[in-house]
């Protein structure tokens, strides 16, 4: 399947629309009731739009969580969460549900604020891929909205095909044989004496070796595979080289020019290439207040592959396939 054909295929179904929404992200489609039966047909034409404009949106949905898993399913192997029981709905391991997001920092007898203050490494650490430091991160990330705050909220993504594309050409060559460790929790800051969280991250532990440049492997694109959340250094160089060029990649990945914003709504859907982009969570309505319940589905993902035709290679505490 190729991306050039995307929008041309859905422009042939009746009373289905892909409508861009900016220059190299995003498009809402219409016309398409997810809770129903969906011919082969639809499911192409959306699987398309999804590899050439990296996020689609859908308003007005009605799924519940076994209507989003069996959508779900339509594209991929919904990855089933035994480790995140709790924050999935009772019968469906392949939901997540965040709602319980702002408490996180409670668990480790922190205050929130406290948490964000001490994982916050980098200005731009909001920005991630799901589960990027895994040897296998998820393909693709299906969302959907149950409860929203009437303002604030918001979800940006950030096309990292076109992030590498508007490098030049001898940065481009540089980066296309680096390699870089992705690893859970990076840049935390400890707290004096016991500090539950470096504990439960030690527990956890959670790194991969991937390639700078990933090569997409359903569209051949070149991806700038960086992040602002699990990216700990480049491979095979100092310290101080790495955290300069990752800065500059890393500006480069979230330029305006490459991102989309959405506005969400209750009953909207978000399906991104989680290969293909990185998302930021919003940071502008936890102050509020204001309830925010979204359900999660993820679809399992290959092991990353670069320009050299190398694959990633696990560091610790993740296997491919075991979630
Ligand atoms: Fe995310």
């Amino acid at each position: 399947m190729t991306t050039d054909t995307g929008t041309a295929e859905a422009e042939h179904i009746p009373g289905i629309e892909v409508k861009p929404v900016a220059g190299h992200i995003g498009a809402e489609i219409t016309g398409v009731d997810l809770a129903g039966e969906l011919d082969d047909a639809v499911v192409a034409a959306i699987r398309s739009a999804v590899l050439r404009w990296k996020v689609v949106f859908f308003r007005e949905q009605r799924l519940d969580h076994a209507g989003h898993v069996a959508f779900a399913r339509r594209f991929g192997e919904p990855v089933a969460l035994r480790k995140r029981g709790g924050a999935s709905p009772p019968g469906f391991p392949e939901v997540e549900t965040t709602a319980d997001r702002l408490e996180l920092g409670g668990r480790f007898g922190m205050e929130h604020d406290e948490w964000l203050q001490r994982r916050r490494h980098t200005l731009l650490r909001g920005w991630h891929c799901d589960h990027g430091a895994r040897i296998d991160p998820p393909a693709a990330t299906i969302l959907r909205a149950e409860t929203v705050p009437p303002y604030g909220g918001d979800t940006t993504w950030s096309n990292l095909a076109a992030a590498y594309a508007g490098l030049s050409a001898p940065v481009r060559e540089f980066v296309d044989g680096l390699r870089v460790e992705h690893r859970l929790g990076v840049g935390y800051r400890s707290r004096p004496g016991d500090d539950s969280y470096v504990r439960h991250l030690l527990d956890h532990q959670v790194a991969s070796l991937h390639p700078l440049v990933r090569v997409h492997p359903e569209t051949g694109e070149r991806i700038l595979y960086v992040n602002g959340y699990y990216v700990e250094q480049i491979a095979d160089i100092s310290r101080a080289e790495s955290t300069a060029i990752l800065d500059m990649l890393l500006e480069q990945a979230v330029r305006p020019e490459y991102t989309v914003r959405f506005r969400w709504e209750p009953g909207s859907v978000a399906f991104w290439d989680n290969r293909a982009t990185i998302h930021l969570a919003p940071g502008d309505n936890a102050h509020l207040g204001f309830p925010r319940t979204m359900h999660r589905v993820m679809l399992a993902g290959d092991v990353p592959v670069g320009v050299d035709g190398k694959p990633s290679e696990p560091v610790v505490g993740t296997e491919a396939g075991r979630w």
